[in-house]
Order: structure tokens, then sequence, then C-alpha cells
């Protein structure tokens, strides 16, 4: 009874602070156009690129560029990634009647995927600027990429499950040696075939390319369980593969 007298008494007070609430927010949108803080802002932009909300942005918007440089350096930009590689790991637990005729393959990207770029764009903008291509190749053929740990665990369990494992990367056929060399050296190895954009491929967009590619191993006869990716450009258009899981990138994007 006391309880139910406290709640009758809280109701009405807890309905006006919620009307305030959302007046003030009113207020405060017609005032600055974007509704709360900078921080909210710059949150849901990010949650919106990853929603695919959000496309083909060439750069991070200016107000933004610092909010993006802490999320992608940050325990949680971690936390979510490896909450991803959970999600795949339960998948593989019961996803897959694997026929042992060696047809069963898994897909991952390269970039922001098991190598890292974010080294890269500290020194560059960190997306709040234009990309350039040129300076972005120097750097992959330098080779440095440090690997993503949750993705490298993953790397292995699913070579461990006897699934075949391809690399399709949106990078240059002129940067294979340094691609390998690159995930050699920070633990990658036993993977089937590295995919990489050769000169007819160049002009196609990445979306294009990376169903062509995927189209190429189906006619081989394989079997896509899953793919793992930082851009949406990694799963769109036929054929898909039976999951797709998505990593968290908010610097650029790869249409
Ligand atoms: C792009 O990077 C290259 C190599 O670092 C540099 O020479 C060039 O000036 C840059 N281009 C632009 C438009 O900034």
């Amino acid at each position: 009874m006391g309880k139910l007298l406290g709640f009758l008494v809280l109701f009405p007070s807890l309905f006006i602070g919620l009307v305030a609430a959302d007046w003030n927010i009113f207020s405060q949108k017609r005032e600055n156009g974007v509704g709360s803080s900078l921080k909210n802002y710059c949150e849901s932009w990010r949650m919106n690129v990853e929603l695919n909300n959000i496309r083909e942005f060439d750069v991070v918007p200016q107000e933004c560029v610092e909010y993006i440089q802490k999320y992608m350096t940050s325990s949680q930009y971690k936390a979510d990634s490896e909450r991803a590689v959970e999600e795949v790991t339960l998948y593989l637990s019961s996803c897959c009647t694997m026929k042992g005729d060696g047809k069963d393959a898994w897909i991952f990207d390269v970039d922001d995927t098991l190598l890292s770029t974010v080294p890269y764009y500290k020194k560059h903008g960190f997306g709040g600027m234009k990309l350039n291509a040129t300076s972005l190749e120097a750097w992959m053929l330098e080779g440095k990429a440090p690997a993503l740990e949750h993705t490298y665990k993953l790397f292995d369990e699913i070579k461990d499950k006897g699934l075949k494992i391809f690399l399709i990367s949106s990078r240059k056929e002129t940067l294979r040696s340094s691609t390998v060399d690159n995930l050699i050296k920070v633990g990658y190895h036993g993977w089937k075939t590295l995919m990489l954009r050769g000169l007819e491929d160049e002009f196609l967009e990445v979306k294009r390319y990376k169903s062509k590619a995927r189209q190429h191993l189906i006619n081989e006869g394989y079997r896509v369980w899953g793919i793992v990716g930082d851009q949406w450009s990694s799963f769109e258009g036929p054929p898909s593969a039976k999951r797709t899981f998505k990593l968290p990138n908010s610097i650029y994007y790869l249409a």
C-alpha cells in the first residue's frame, strides 16, 4: 500500500519531468540544429555510419574528428570488436555442416579487420582529411600495420575448424608482397588465397569488385559460411554469405 501511494505521488512528477525534458531538447534543437551536446551528435553520427544509414562520406565531420579518434583508440572500440567476434564464435559453434571436401569457406577483409590502419590515420588527420591514396599506399608498402588482436584469435579458430580462409581486399595487386609480409610478420598464416585488386578491377566500385570475387569462389564450388569485414561494401551485392559480421570503423567509407 505504501509503495502504491509512493508510486502515485511519484508518477505525476515523473511525467512532468519527462515533458519538461522533452521540451528542453526540442528547444535546443531549434536553437543550434544538432540537438543535445556535441558528444551526442558525434556518437549518433558514428552509430549511423555503423548502421549503414550514412553512406559514402569523404571525411569525418570536422567537429567529430576528435571524437572519432577517441573512439577508435578507446577500450570501447575494443569491446565492440570483441563482442562482434564473440558472436562469430557463437555462430561457428552450430553453423556449419562441413562436408570435409575442402569447399567450406570463410572470407575476411584485410584493412581494419585483420590489420589496423589506425597508426596511419593517427598521423594523417584521423579521417578529417580527404584520403590521399598515394600516401596511404606508401604506408602500406612499409608493411608495418599491427594486427587486430580480437580478429587474430578468430582467424586461427576458423582455420582450426577446417574452413578455407579467403582474404578479399581492395588493396591493389602491386601491394601483394608487402601485404603478405605484413600479415605473416604479425602472425597470420595459412589462408588459402589473398585476392587483391588487379588493373581490370581498379575502377570498379569496391562493392562490385568484392561481389565479383565471391561469385568466383561460388563458381569454384565453395560454400561461404561467413564474412568478417569493417565495410558494408564487403557484404553487399550478390552472392552473399550465410552470415556477415561487421566490425566497427568510422574513419573512412569504401563504396
Ligand atoms: C599525397 O601524398 C603524397 C605523398 O606523401 C604527396 O606527395 C602529395 O602532395 C599528397 N597529395 C595531396 C593532394 O595532399
